[in-house]
């Protein structure tokens, strides 16, 4: 039977956040939601179960502040922040915000403050508090070609610092290719180009010639965002799931059946 959790997911009101507070509340736990802009507008008006289900808070991962009082009572933390490129400055404004923004210019996005300060900061706070032991990390694996390396470097920064706390928290690391919904349509055609692509490379002749290109290491499989949720929330559930989730495990955690 499914333990009473009250899970604390930063970035609730993202592609994937969303889908892990629709799977937690469907298991009956309490869930909140960290993110600069609180609820999205289209939850609210949607009226969905996420709608009233989440504590919505408004707050910065970088400005422990904003959300400490939160944290308390919370079993569990789901980082989901994160950007694939750097520049995305409209979507990033972060701590520092308030003084930086009342000068006029927000600081600027990097890899090193969306993809890794911002898990930093949070899993810190998250230590001080009793109870709560574990901390799931939304990495991604290194199959998106001519993406920065300090994508995944950054990532990798996040990883090994939480691994190097694991007596304190127990960390989960996910790490998924390209994830879909139909929730977001233009995700559905690549994700389609992404199972043909990774067909004809380990299925065809063709595989051998695009072995040594940029291309080759996107030959893995897309996975629905749903699955990497229910893959979250079961690893959340099974205290011997722990380290690093390469996109197989996902896989795999994610298709057990919810008890
Ligand atoms: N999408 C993919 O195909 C894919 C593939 C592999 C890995 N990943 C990884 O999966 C994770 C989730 O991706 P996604 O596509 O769901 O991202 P997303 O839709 O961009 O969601 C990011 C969430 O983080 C919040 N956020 C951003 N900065 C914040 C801050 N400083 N403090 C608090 N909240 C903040 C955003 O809300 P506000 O803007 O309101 O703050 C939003 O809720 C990321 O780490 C990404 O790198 C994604």
């Amino acid at each position: 039977m499914s333990v009473a959790r009250k899970i604390f997911v930063v970035g609730g009101s993202g592609f994937l956040g969303q889908a892990i507070c629709h799977n937690a509340l469907a298991r009956g736990w309490e869930v909140l939601s960290l993110s600069r802009h609180g609820a999205p507008s289209k939850i609210l008006a949607s009226g969905s179960p996420s709608a009233r289900g989440v504590k919505w808070i408004r707050g910065d991962a970088l400005d422990p502040a904003s959300f400490r009082e939160h944290l308390a009572g919370c079993t569990a933390v789901v980082h989901t922040v994160g950007v694939l490129m750097e520049n995305d400055y409209k979507k990033m404004v972060n701590i520092g915000s308030t003084s930086a923004s009342s000068r006029g210019s927000p600081p600027p996005v990097t890899y090193e403050r969306a993809n890794r300060d911002t898990a930093l900061s949070v899993a810190r706070t998250a230590r001080e508090i009793q109870g709560l032991d574990t901390f799931v990390y939304i990495s991604a694996s290194d199959v998106l070609p001519l993406v920065s390396p300090r994508y995944i470097s950054t990532k990798r920064e996040a990883e090994n610092e939480l691994l190097a706390h694991e007596e304190r928290m127990r960390p989960v690391i996910l790490r998924p290719g390209f994830m879909f919904s139909s929730d977001r349509p233009v995700s559905l055609p690549i994700a389609a180009g992404v199972s043909l692509f990774n067909a004809l490379y380990h299925r065809t002749p063709a595989g051998c010639l695009l072995k040594h290109t940029p291309f080759a290491k996107a030959a893995s499989p897309a996975l629905r965002r749903e699955l990497v949720a229910s893959a979250v929330t079961n690893a959340i559930e099974d205290s011997r799931i722990s380290g690093v989730l390469e996109i197989a495990d996902i896989e795999r955690i994610g298709n057990i059946k919810a008890p």
